[in-house]
């Protein structure tokens, strides 16, 4: 899956997920998470975990890199790759809301899940099978 011509290429982006999880502010779960993103434009942007005192105002790594590429231009169907790092044996997969954040701005996501160890590439439709959409109103 690795040597599949279509893959990014991964260093820059676990490079990035890595940076940004050592300024993860995670005192209350003392889970710190990275996130990076790929946009069409070939820009990566990383995100960190921000917890807080108020717990259900903690934001996740992936949706801070993405709140990040938006700031920066990102258009929906601009997002081509993700990735996300931990340190724990267990790889950890962006939670519900990051999949649904995701595939606003993705047509089909490569999705890396990465420790010091190993990865995992998963595409995100199927870490989010028939997921709602603005077609579903619009
Ligand atoms: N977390 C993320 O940042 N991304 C994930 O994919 C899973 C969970 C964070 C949220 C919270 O700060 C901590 O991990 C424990 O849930």
């Amino acid at each position: 899956m690795f040597d599949d011509p279509q893959s990014p290429d991964w260093a820059p982006l676990l490079e990035a997920a890595w940076k940004a999880r050592s300024h993860a502010h995670a005192p209350y779960s003392r889970f710190q998470v990275g996130a990076a993103l790929l946009t069409s434009a070939g820009a990566v942007f990383g995100g960190c975990n921000v917890e807080n005192a108020a717990y259900p105002v903690c934001l996740c790594a992936e949706r801070g890199a993405l709140s990040a590429a938006v700031a920066a231009g990102l258009q929906p169907g601009g997002l081509m790759a993700a990735v996300v790092v931990t340190d724990v044996a267990e790889l950890t997969p962006p939670c519900g809301a990051c999949r649904q954040a995701l595939v606003e701005f993705a047509n089909a996501l490569p999705v890396l899940l990465a420790n010091r160890h190993t990865r995992q590439l998963h595409r995100l439709e199927n870490l989010l099978p028939h997921s709602f959409t603005g077609g579903h109103f619009r």
